[in-house]
């Protein structure tokens, strides 16, 4: 493996700054504004995050999901009920989710409890999603282990046929989460390796800044 190097990997950071003069009262504002510069840099899927769970245990998990929705409670995604990140979420209800811009040379970071979203909401969604992904998620048990690629093939094939012509109803193990925030930290890189970095706390619903030590 060492052929790869990775000790002499490294990168300058110098794009730009983060300041408490420029940066907005509430998080969600700030984070809009970066997301928006992140989705201008060309980033491929500047709504991936990274979300880490952990089981009753304290084992953690991570893995990516994609970011469907943002609002003033929080962040909304989309998965298995009966996932692993399902079951950890039913053991534990806290998680934190990460996004890396890389280009940006930002990364924010957000902790808090996960909530499942109403059914409604979660229909709407998946209603809206196209016809291979809504049979994709008839097809699949996250997480569970299968003895083949092609059991997982024959079971979309078998769906598509059998909800072919039809409104895809959402299945009962599929559905949204919110992670509703109570730490938010923006990262900004620089140069020398001092970083900024500029944390969001809510506390009687007030949102407290504070600047970490990079
Ligand atoms: C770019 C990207 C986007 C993904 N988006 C989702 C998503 O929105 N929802 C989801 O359940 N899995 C998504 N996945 C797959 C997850 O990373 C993961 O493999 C899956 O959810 C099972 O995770 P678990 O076994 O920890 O529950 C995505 C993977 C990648 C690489």
């Amino acid at each position: 493996m060492n052929e790869h190097d990775f000790r002499s990997m490294r990168r300058n950071y110098g794009k730009s700054e983060l300041v408490e003069t420029q940066i907005s009262p509430n998080p969600f504002d700030q984070f809009s504004h970066w997301f928006k510069e992140a989705k201008a840099s060309g980033i491929l899927e500047p709504n991936a995050m990274s979300l880490a769970t952990a089981s009753k245990s304290g084992h953690p998990r991570n893995r990516i999901v994609l970011l469907k929705e943002i609002n003033a409670t929080g962040l909304v995604f989309f998965t298995n009920y009966l996932s692993q990140k399902g079951q950890d979420l039913e053991e534990n209800p806290y998680a934190s989710a990460l996004f890396f811009w890389d280009k940006e040379e930002r990364q924010v970071r957000f902790d808090g409890k996960v909530e499942k979203i109403s059914r409604e909401e979660s229909e709407a969604y998946f209603l809206s999603r196209p016809f291979e992904s809504q049979i994709g998620a008839h097809a699949s048990i996250q997480s569970s282990t299968i003895p083949n690629r092609e059991f997982v093939e024959s079971k979309y094939e078998d769906m598509k046929e059998k909800y072919s012509g039809q409104i895809v109803p959402i299945p009962d193990y599929w559905g949204g989460y919110i992670l509703i925030p109570e730490v938010i930290e923006f990262w900004q890189g620089r140069s020398s390796r001092l970083h900024d970095r500029i944390e969001y706390k809510k506390s009687n619903n007030q949102w407290t800044i504070n600047r970490l030590s990079p």
